[in-house]
């Protein structure tokens, strides 16, 4: 097993990097319609709490194994212990799921650029007669799908790092820009509500209750790319003076500060215009250009808007792709450009079975949900906390926590503070709450 050569040029590029892979669709487009379907402030109250009590613990083990290791997710958690390799294998699984149903969102946001461009009289509408036809929504997701295979194949730190370091400041402050815009709107203060004021009266019971948490946690693995080991592979090309506690705190911050801007932007616009909050997947592309409509040369703001919304989802697109692509180049001889595209193609295939069924293959459902939905319920509420889950065990038990105190001091050279709260949540609270949540949503299954 070689070590990897790759490596972070600057702690810059690696936390962009690493953000880049955190804020993506995630935050902009599910963290606004899970919020709506889920309560509004009551999830975003549990999102935060579920943020402290698993995302920053999962997050920094992930980083250390990672930069323990310097390999691959699997055989990162295989170097701590021989038998524990699956631990990592959660994310070649994950990644396949998350990408697929991620590169048809992907494409519709290409297409939201394509309709900002040529279309100028934008309304609601548009959106779900598009979503729903045959041939057009595959067209898109496969050129997302292309796009990412092909900054994928030019290596990591040329492909992964300049794209993100450029790109992420500015979608932030563009974000805000349209935030403000968007909070001046008439009505605008009842989305603020619906958004910071917790209604509990609107809980119908434990059952709902456990929706909104499994919601959230899905969203916080979802958004955060935990449990399936990107940090991981991202950790490996750490170097070793880095500061492991800090970038996680980074990261984190980053990711929920842009999730939150999202949902200023979104739901104050929703309620402004009379739409639903609950209006599911389609919320941010519903909304959106009525927004961009009312607003002098709105157009043109639309364009760059999606064309950022796209850069964000490709970074995270990138990292999902980087996963299965680093392990399988440390397995097998295929050249990174091949096994990309083989990849890629695979993707594809399933993405493809995914846009059908948003409307045009009304019989590619399960259960209730369609094909869609059912790949990003395995992938971030099945998937990501069992590989979560596991990973906590791993670092918890076996690894044990002084081994990992002492990769995330540095051999003790950086001081780690709160290495009891880190223990406390990584040996009991987070598997506990991830498998309560688990235990009683598989019951609750298809009620
Ligand atoms: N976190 C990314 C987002 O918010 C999605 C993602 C999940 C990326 C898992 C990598 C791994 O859009």
């Amino acid at each position: 097993m070689k070590l990897k050569k790759e490596q972070w040029s600057s702690k810059f590029g690696f936390i962009m990097a690493a953000a880049g892979s955190a804020i993506g669709l995630g935050n902009l487009w599910k963290f606004p319609y899970v919020t709506g379907t889920s309560g509004g402030a009551v999830f975003l109250l549990v999102y935060v709490v579920f943020l402290l009590l698993l995302g920053i613990p999962i997050l920094l083990s992930e980083l250390s194994i990672g930069r323990f290791a310097g390999m691959n997710a699997i055989d990162s958690c295989r170097k701590i212990n021989a038998k524990w390799g699956f631990a990592g294998s959660f994310g070649i699984v994950g990644a396949f799921g998350v990408m697929s149903s991620y590169c048809v969102v992907g494409g519709w946001v290409i297409r939201c650029i394509i309709n900002a461009v040529t279309d100028t009289n934008m309304n609601a509408e548009f959106f779900g007669d598009f979503s729903s036809r045959t041939f057009e929504p595959i067209l898109w997701t496969f050129v997302f799908i292309a796009i990412t295979c092909i900054i994928v194949s030019g290596g990591v730190s040329k492909g992964i790092e300049r794209v993100s370091s450029v790109l992420l400041p500015i979608l932030f402050v563009f974000l805000i820009s349209i935030m403000i815009y968007s909070l001046s709107l008439p009505n605008a203060i009842e989305g603020v509500k619906f958004f910071l004021v917790p209604d509990f009266s609107e809980i119908n019971g434990f059952s709902d209750f456990m929706r909104i948490a499994l919601n959230a946690m899905g969203q916080v693995f979802f958004s955060l790319s935990l449990g399936m080991g990107t940090l991981i592979t991202y950790g490996s090309y750490l170097p070793k003076n880095s500061n492991l506690a800090s970038s996680t705190v980074t990261i984190v911050v980053l990711d929920t500060l842009i999730a939150l801007i999202a949902g200023f932007l979104i739901l104050p616009a929703v309620f402004s215009f009379g739409l639903e909050p609950t209006g599911g997947s389609g919320l941010i592309f519903q909304t959106l250009p009525v927004v961009f409509s009312r607003m002098k040369g709105g157009s043109f703001v639309a364009a760059i808007f999606f064309t950022l919304v796209l850069f964000a989802a490709l970074t995270s697109s990138i990292s999902l792709l980087e996963v299965i692509v680093a392990w399988i180049c440390d397995k097998t001889k295929l050249k990174r450009r091949s096994a990309a595209i083989i990849v890629s193609l695979l993707i594809f295939a399933v993405g493809c079975l995914a846009s059908l069924s948003n409307g045009a293959v009304p019989e590619l459902s399960f259960g209730g949900m369609s094909f869609f939905e059912l790949l990003s319920f395995i992938s971030d509420k099945i998937i990501m906390p069992l590989g979560g889950f596991f990973i906590c065990i791993l670092v918890g038990y076996i690894w044990g926590i002084p081994n990992a105190a002492k990769e995330i001091s540095n051999d003790g050279k950086l001081k780690f503070g709160m290495k009891w709260l880190f223990s406390t949540a990584v040996r009991y609270i987070a598997p506990a709450l991830i498998a309560i949540i688990f235990v009683t949503s598989v019951f609750s299954f298809g009620e």
